[in-house]
């Protein structure tokens, strides 16, 4: 007896240690950042898990937050110990502690028992750090320099930018110096000459009127005791400049939607230990003027007369008694100011040149090798007064000009005027950025080189979360593409494209690439701003607009089927993603009201018949844009995404246990399938429309070519939104293949019908004509933009042919539009096989859609993604060597996967070396065609399924 009790305990402490530490929480997160400031009362923390064990689980946790390091103990933690608690929950635990006040900085630390009961040693400290929680610890005014009357020109109205400064004298002795800053139009700011953080284009975008977002910079070390001077350069932005394609269409307003002076708010907070803190707020004894910064606006570009410098104005000992007090000017009470939620934007990169050469005109054109957003910084010697010009293109003409139509108004131009330094002169431009490949400098009078100029990236800095690899260089290159579109595109919010006079968040792209985003990058934070921007932006009948903040960049722009819903896929896919519930229940109130104007659009009929939405411009909506052949009836599409957003609904209703409104939508989403299949399904299954509905189609877009309910789209969105009850794919799948096959085995589908092609077919039985489809090179295909020349995804299929050039300049051809690129979510969903079953990859499936044989070099034999989700890394790979295939499969600590490994035999199936059955921590589950299912927990698999 007593033998064997020592043996338990001699055991159980070798096999402590064999487990090194049991479980080890890493990259400790606070509102998915490291170590932030935030304003949220009580923030959700997250943490990873690693094991050197496989099949580990989290079996509780403990968190200590405390007011210093020192006090992160059980005994001593001030602020909160979360005590013992049990379950698996890694991600969005909520601060539950003491009340937090303006400017706390927490220190936390959080430990895991595993499933063992063991233990792990308790992490490293993180700390968030508490903004200024009401609108009264805001001292300082809204100051600014009103320049309006000294824009000059006709079609463009561009004023100066102003500057401003001022000096403050510190007393010696702060522990801590923070720098709360904000502007309606952009700031960068800087303190002794040297700019604070390495953010652009700060504050982001709202609706200005509803609230405003500031940022918060620890200053401790860039503040000296004694003289320290503040300099400001303020620019006109979203809130001032030139906004979409107002000008374009005509509108009554072009710019300053939300007002004509960009002005700032600010404060300098100094603490000290045993004294009280100094505030330096923004007030009138600040003082402004205009300089070198001519011109500045966004969409347009900047001009820089380094002749007009004020020297050493950011600086101490400047002389600025012939500066202006600056003016003060109103606060709108209403407004909220809040902790910037998103990731910061910033230069991510930085693109050397590929090539340049000379044009005729004596002008250099430099090729970036690379289409994205950005900026350049130009290093350039001359004479005071030589003007460098640099246009930006994303493609050349045939002969050689710089392609500039598609960018139709935007004037994307930079100009820097020379001060005539002998050792040359370096610049940037600071408030602008440009879609390019390709930019043309005029003006040089020395000749150039490569390192004339420097590309800097810039985008919301949204962490690289996936990859994905394979054997088929279109395809790598597709991926490539599809990721730079999403940075280039994701610039404090989702715009459409980076380069004409749009860059406006259109809610129809941003919702059909939202999960494609989440196997990309990390865009957890990023939607969270936006999503407050969409709420913000709901439009007083309940609808969600069709670009959100939603300035009226034309009279006519309201809502729009396949656009609006955005205000309720986006949340949904967030919530899928990370499993984020907050973002549900704080917009819950706007989903609700959204979902009550489609109800009473449906006037109590639960389906949107032909012309339900002619009321709108264009008459139906957008509709499947952009798409070939006859049109999908945008009611139908409406329909689909009435009963799609009810489900939503349903399942967010429950995932917050709100269990009245998960009934209501349960009722509604069967009241919509039935009265949809009613009104347009025929006796065989098949979609029909009523084309009396729509009259002689004028009005609508593409109406002229006519309405079918038999397309492509609509079985690929019936089945991608399970709008046949009883889930009758298969049927449904099958018109889908015939109609891809009438149509020579092409696509045929728009924005709203591409992205759940693929998937639709895969999901019917299809899987070989989806990869046919994905691997083709043929027009209009995804491989056809890689066999001519992209680097991004393309508006059009064939916004550039190698045969033909240009088709559609001067309309819309963009060269970074990411709609089409939501192919990712079948990349990753599919050919990968990554496809949650949990909120938060929590559970997951790997369940690989093996690419068909025969297809020699346009065809795949082996891929691998990976994705770092919000519980660690999922890796998915496979390989086909003759009869054989083996899987890598990556399963992180705390989760489970159910595996489909390709195959029919089990027998002929081994895991890391051994056959299935003979591993206890493998549990077999069972058959479907074509796959043998298997459930494990954490760990790495090689998996060999001979055929
Ligand atoms: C944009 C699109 C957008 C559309 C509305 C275009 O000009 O670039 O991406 O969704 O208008 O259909």
């Amino acid at each position: 007896m007593k033998f064997s009790f020592l043996l338990i305990l001699f055991g159980l402490q070798s096999f402590q240690s064999i487990l090194a530490d049991g479980l080890s929480p890493v990259n400790l997160r606070c509102e998915y950042k490291t170590n932030p400031v935030t304003d949220v009362l009580a923030p959700r923390l997250s943490w990873e898990l690693t094991s050197a064990e496989k099949n580990q689980v989290q079996h509780a946790y403990q968190i200590l937050v405390a007011s210093s390091p020192e006090q992160l103990t059980a005994e001593n933690a001030d602020l909160w110990n979360s005590g013992q608690v049990n379950g698996r929950a890694t991600a969005q635990v909520e601060y539950a502690g003491t009340e937090l006040h303006s400017r706390q900085i927490c220190y936390w630390k959080v430990r895991s028992w595993d499933k063992n009961g063991i233990a792990g040693p308790w992490s490293t400290v993180a700390t968030w750090e508490m903004g200024l929680l009401s609108k009264k610890d805001w001292k300082g005014d809204w100051i600014g320099l009103d320049l309006d009357n000294l824009g000059k020109g006709t079609t463009y109205h561009f004023p100066p930018a102003p500057y401003l400064r001022n000096e403050i004298n510190v007393r010696r002795g702060f522990k801590k110096a923070r720098l709360y800053v904000t502007a309606l139009g952009l700031y960068e700011f800087s303190i002794n000459g040297k700019k604070v953080g390495d953010a652009f284009l700060t504050p982001g975008w709202t609706d200005y009127d509803k609230r405003v977002y500031y940022q918060v910079f620890d200053v401790t070390t860039q503040i000296k005791a004694g003289q320290n001077a503040l300099g400001v350069q303020l620019s006109y932005g979203w809130y001032a400049g030139y906004l979409g394609y107002s000008l374009l269409v005509g509108n009554p307003v072009v710019r300053a939607f939300y007002g004509k002076v960009p002005v700032l708010k600010a404060q300098i907070v100094l603490e000290y230990e045993n004294e009280p803190s100094e505030i330096y707020p923004t007030s009138d004894a600040w003082r402004v003027n205009y300089g070198a910064l001519t011109e500045s606006d966004l969409l347009n570009g900047e001009t820089y007369d380094a002749r007009k410098e004020w020297t050493g104005w950011n600086q101490t000992d400047f002389n600025d008694k012939n500066w202006k007090k600056a003016e003060v000017y109103p606060d709108k009470p209403e407004r909220q100011m809040q902790v910037y939620p998103g990731p910061p934007v910033k230069i991510t990169q930085t693109m050397a040149v590929k090539s340049f050469s000379q044009r005729a005109n004596g002008s250099y054109i430099f090729d970036m090798g690379q289409n994205f957003a950005g900026v350049v910084r130009i290093k350039v010697k001359g004479n005071a007064g030589d003007s460098i010009r640099l246009r930006f293109g994303e493609k050349l003409h045939p002969d050689g000009r710089l392609m500039t139509e598609n960018l139709r108004k935007a004037r994307s131009t930079d100009t820097y005027i020379l001060k005539g330094l002998p050792d040359g002169e370096i610049w940037e431009p600071k408030f602008t950025f440009h879609g390019f490949q390709y930019v043309e400098v005029s003006g040089l009078k020395t000749k150039p080189d490569n390192n004339t100029i420097l590309g800097l990236v810039i985008g919301s800095d949204t962490p690289k979360v996936g990859s994905f690899e394979t054997d088929n260089k279109m395809v790598n290159q597709l991926y490539s593409n599809i990721d730079w579109t999403q940075r280039a595109n994701y610039i404090d919010i989702p715009t459409d494209c980076p380069q004409r006079d749009e860059r406006i968040g259109w809610t129809g792209d941003a919702q059909v690439y939202a999960k494609s985003a989440t196997f990309n990058r990390d865009v957890a934070s990023f939607f969270t701003k936006w999503v407050v921007d969409l709420n913000d932006s709901q439009l007083e009948d309940g609808a969600y607009p069709v670009y959100a903040p939603s300035p009226k960049l034309r009279k006519s722009d309201t809502f729009s089927p396949g656009w609006m819903e955005a205000g309720i896929i986006c949340p949904y896919q967030i919530y899928r993603a990370y499993g984020d519930t907050r973002m549900i229940r704080k917009g819950w109130q706007n989903m609700v009201l959204f979902m009550d104007f489609l109800e009473k659009r449906s006037k109590g009929t639960y389906v949107f018949k032909e012309g339900t939405f002619k009321d709108i411009d264009p008459k139906g909506g957008y509709g499947d844009w952009l798409s070939f052949g006859k049109k999908t009836p945008p009611d139908l599409l409406a329909s689909f995404y009435f009963v799609y957003c009810s489900d939503l609904m349903a399942e967010m209703a429950k995932a917050t246990a709100n269990i009245p409104d998960e009934k209501r939508f349960t009722q509604m989403s069967q009241k919509i399938r039935k009265a949809l299949l009613a009104h347009y399904s025929d006796a065989k299954g098949r979609f029909i429309c009523d084309t009396t509905g729509y009259g002689n189609g004028q009005g609508y877009v593409d109406g002229a070519l006519g309405f079918t309910g038999h397309t492509q789209t609509a079985y690929a969105n019936a089945i991608y939104m399970n709008v046949i009850p009883g889930g009758d794919k298969i049927k449904t799948g099958n018109f889908l293949e015939q109609l891809i096959k009438q149509n020579g085995d092409k696509l045929g589908t728009g924005f709203l019908g591409a992205k759940p092609l693929l998937p639709a077919l895969s999901a019917s039985g299809h899987s070989d004509l989806a990869y046919k489809l994905f691997l083709s090179k043929e027009f209009p295909s995804w491989g056809f933009e890689v066999e001519n020349g992209s680097t991004t995804i393309w508006e059009r299929w064939d916004s550039f042919t190698k045969e033909d050039g240009f088709k559609y300049n001067a309309a819309m051809n963009s060269f970074s539009h990411y709609a089409f690129g939501a192919v990712c979510e079948w990349m990753f969903g599919n050919a990968a096989g990554i496809q949650a079953t949990k909120p938060g990859f929590a559970e997951f499936n790997i369940r690989p859609e093996i690419a068909p044989d025969g297809m020699g070099e346009n065809g795949l034999s082996q891929l691998k993604a990976s994705f770092h989700t919000i519980n660690g890394d999922i890796v998915s790979a496979w390989k086909k060597e003759g009869s054989k295939l083996s899987m890598q499969v990556t399963v992180p600590v705390n989760t489970t996967a159910m595996i489909y490994i390709p195959g029919t035999a089990q027998d002929n199936i081994q895991v890391d070396d051994k056959k299935l059955g003979a591993s206890a921590d493998i549990k077999v589950i069972g058959q479907e065609p074509g796959y043998v299912k298997i459930q494990v927990g954490s760990g790495s698999y090689g998996i060999v399924s001979e055929k």
